[in-house]
């Protein structure tokens, strides 16, 4: 490992730090820093391009965990400009050169799954239709869109899948995973989280069907665990991980009782978990202090109280890897791998920032602060793959740029 010899590996107890080695299923992980999933809009009309090799591999490390940004699932799936897709022969073909760039890193890579439901516009539709959701109910006003041209818009009214229709989604889902290992991947993220197309199934705040779907906790649940059973049988449960944000209201998606539906969504994994005889490859749980992109920033506490109950009910139910994302900053993700609140730790901001972030951690060097207005351009380079590195040179620390 490199740069081993600076930290430790484990307090004078025996108890994990972020740098302690981690067994995540089948996957020998080196330390517990994670790139968390993010939406950087580089792939030019979808498809992955050099940029984007250049990009995971500078946040690489050998035994280091890697999340992709949301990945379309199908033609329908977007709400962003330039997000990359893995549903044809095209982007699975570009993805292997990105994929195998990390594998040569050391790195192991997961692609997220990404399907935005009413996060959408006629714009980002095929045929310029309405967007496809749980409901016909629009996300409010309170929300914009980014337009491709750089504008905000206004959400607009989706359509309800009809039931017959919900089969042909979780097909997708689960073709897209196999794209996803043909292209290389170790596995893939179900994104269930932020008040996209899955969640506007599992939020009582959103989802108001009257079929199969809909009503009670079990049917809102449905469409996930058709999802992560679907692609559990193609891929294997051991490669497929869940991500979920039952406490945040991005996009509209509140639920009414936010640790029953967690609760709920862990059972029943749990359950699969046993009945398959193996253990998905991790759970991945927002933090509620992530309330709105933009809202808190990186290293600030929320509710300190009312998290820690809600992350912690959720850790001590689920039986398997737990990984923590939103706001962490080196002291938090240390406590809460230390205190054993999480497994594993995904930062994203301070990641797109610090294209060295694990080294950072590691030597407590002091961190390159983002840029938010360049999160969702599209330029290859600049705020993408232009923040610098921190350079060693024999013991003295000199921040350079690249
Ligand atoms: C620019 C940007 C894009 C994001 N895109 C995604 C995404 O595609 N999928 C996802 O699950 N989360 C996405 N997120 C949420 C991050 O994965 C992460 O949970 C969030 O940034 C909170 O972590 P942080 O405080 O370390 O930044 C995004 C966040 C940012 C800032």
């Amino acid at each position: 490992m490199e740069h081993g010899e600076k930290v430790k590996m484990a307090d004078s107890q025996g108890t994990p730090t972020l740098f302690s080695p981690y067994k995540m299923g089948k996957f020998n992980l080196s330390h517990r820093v994670v790139l968390a999933p993010m939406t950087r809009c580089r792939a030019l009309n979808g498809i992955p391009r050099p940029a984007l090799a250049e990009y995971y591999t500078q946040r690489s490390t050998p035994g280091g965990f890697l999340i992709t940004e949301g990945t379309l699932i199908s033609d329908t799936g977007a709400g962003f400009p330039h997000v990359p897709g893995i549903y044809n022969e095209e982007q699975v073909e570009a993805w292997k050169m990105i994929v195998d760039a990390v594998h040569a890193k050391g790195g192991i890579i997961f692609c997220q799954l990404w399907h935005v439901g009413r996060a959408s516009h006629t714009v980002y539709q095929p045929g310029g239709v309405a967007p496809i959701s749980s409901t016909n109910k629009p996300i409010s006003k309170r929300w914009r869109i980014l337009m491709p041209d750089g504008s905000y818009g206004i959400y607009p009214k989706p359509r309800p899948l009809e039931t017959s229709e919900i089969q042909e989604v979780v097909e997708h889902y689960r073709k897209a995973a196999l794209n996803a290992i043909r292209a290389g991947f170790d596995g893939i993220e179900i994104h269930g989280a932020h008040g996209y197309l899955i969640d506007q199934f599992l939020k009582d705040g959103i989802n108001d069907r009257t079929d199969e779907y809909g009503g009670s906790l079990a049917n809102r649940c449905k469409f996930l665990m058709q999802i992560v059973q679907a692609v559990a049988s193609a891929i294997g449960i051991d490669r497929v991980a869940v991500r979920m944000s039952p406490a945040i209201d991005h996009l509209d998606a509140t639920d009414s009782n936010p640790l029953n539906l967690g609760l709920a969504v862990i059972e029943r994994l749990n359950k699969l978990q046993l009945q398959l005889g193996s253990k998905l490859a991790y759970l991945h749980v927002t933090q509620p202090r992530y309330h709105a992109y933009g809202q808190t920033e990186s290293g600030k506490q929320g509710n300190e109280d009312e998290e820690a109950y809600l992350m912690r009910a959720l850790k001590q139910t689920y039986q398997g890897t737990f990984m923590c994302s939103g706001g962490f900053n080196r002291e938090l993700g240390m406590q809460a791998v230390a205190e054993g609140d999480a497994d594993l730790v995904s930062y994203g901001r301070l990641f797109i920032s610090n294209p060295d972030l694990v080294l950072r951690l590691k030597v407590n060097a002091p961190l390159n602060r983002y840029i938010r207005k360049t999160f969702y351009t599209h330029d290859p380079v600049v705020g993408y793959t232009d923040y610098p590195f921190l350079i060693e040179e024999k013991g003295r620390q000199v921040q350079s740029r690249l």
